[in-house]
């Protein structure tokens, strides 16, 4: 079995999967409520809550799984990119767990470990196929041609698609992280009642800093009693916006590699909007689209395990 730890950003993450790729234990401790006055995530307090909850997470996933460290073969670790001292907090745990049991230590690419999600039972996918990633952090199109190797065909030159969410959300009042809260509300908008512009830029790159601007303009011409009655169809129409730059890039990067699938990960990947507009796609499951151990443990399976002791050495990264 392989023990996955996560703690790139705000959630507190551990895993227990088997070398099939099926999930024993998985279990998140969002931070999100510790941040949600801040109204984002501060890098230190998250640091210091992994460090509290990284020991009972790890001892609650080995105990769902109903196993003991004796039965874990290897430790898979997110090494960046993300908080870098919220990663300093996973790695050093990961490492001291190996170490104790002289096990191999994996170092994994969070952004691999939201591919690898896909790559979990029961409805695993086999590369390849085309790869829209869209979190918090990031929106990346990926051609996907094997478990260990793609290539980046677009990025976006400003907001990642979470972000861009986020903020909108933010513009809306609805509080941090705010995705799934627009999300929700955009289910009673209508959709068309705002024109907002996705922007186009050349290639297959995306950018939402335009989408965010139109927003703000939006909601500031109305009064606080008009907002509230515009709000759902504020979100409706935002939300569509995000979702047609997103479907239609990633509908492009298709044709132009030639695949036939199109998969999406990351948190945004549980935007309902999303799901629907891409009937054919391979989705990853929704528990898995946020941040969580299970997918970093998947990576491990692809990745090249480091041998006891070699990876004492090892640094956290904060960008790729
Ligand atoms: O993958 P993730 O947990 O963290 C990063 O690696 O960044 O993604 C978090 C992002 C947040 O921006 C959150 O608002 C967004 O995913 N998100 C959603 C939904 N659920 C989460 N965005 C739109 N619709 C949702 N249902
Ligand atoms: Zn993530």
């Amino acid at each position: 079995m392989i023990l996955g730890i996560e703690t790139s950003c705000d959630e507190t993450a551990a895993a227990v999967i088997t070398e099939d790729g099926h999930v024993r234990a998985n279990v998140v401790a969002s931070q999100a409520d510790l941040h949600a006055k801040y109204g984002g995530v501060v890098p230190e307090i998250a640091s210091r809550r992994h460090l509290e909850l990284i020991a009972p997470v790890i001892r609650e996933a080995l105990g769902e799984a109903g196993a003991t460290l004796d039965e874990i073969d290897r430790v898979a670790v997110t090494q960046g990119p993300g908080l870098i001292g919220a990663l300093l907090v996973g790695l050093a745990v990961a490492k001291a767990v190996a170490w104790s049991r002289r096990l191999p230590l994996v170092p994994v690419d969070h952004l691999q470990g939201h591919v690898a999600s896909l790559y979990l039972q029961p409805n695993a996918l086999e590369p390849p196929f085309l790869c829209l990633l869209a979190s918090g952090g990031h929106t990346l199109l990926l051609d996907v041609r094997g478990y260990a190797e793609q290539r980046v065909l677009g990025t976006t030159l400003d907001d990642a698609a979470g972000e861009a969410f986020d903020k909108g959300a933010r513009l809306l009042g609805l509080g941090y992280p705010g995705g799934r809260e627009l999300d929700r509300l955009a289910r009673d908008g209508d959709p068309t009642a705002y024109d907002f512009p996705v922007a186009r830029v050349p290639g297959l790159d995306f950018s939402f800093s335009g989408l965010k601007t139109a927003l703000l303009y939006a909601t500031r011409e109305l009064s606080r009693e008009e907002l509230d009655t515009r709000r759902a169809d504020l979100a409706a129409s935002y939300q569509r916006a995000i979702v047609r730059a997103l479907v239609g890039r990633a509908q492009e990067a298709a044709e132009l590699t030639g695949a036939t699938r199109i998969a999406v990960v990351g948190g945004v990947a549980a935007n309902s909007e999303l799901r629907e507009s891409l009937p054919g796609a391979a989705f990853a499951p929704l528990a898995l689209c946020t941040d969580n151990a299970a997918m970093i443990a998947s990576a491990g399976r692809f990745a090249d395990p480091v041998p006891y002791p070699g990876y004492l050495g090892l640094d956290a990264y904060a960008s790729r």
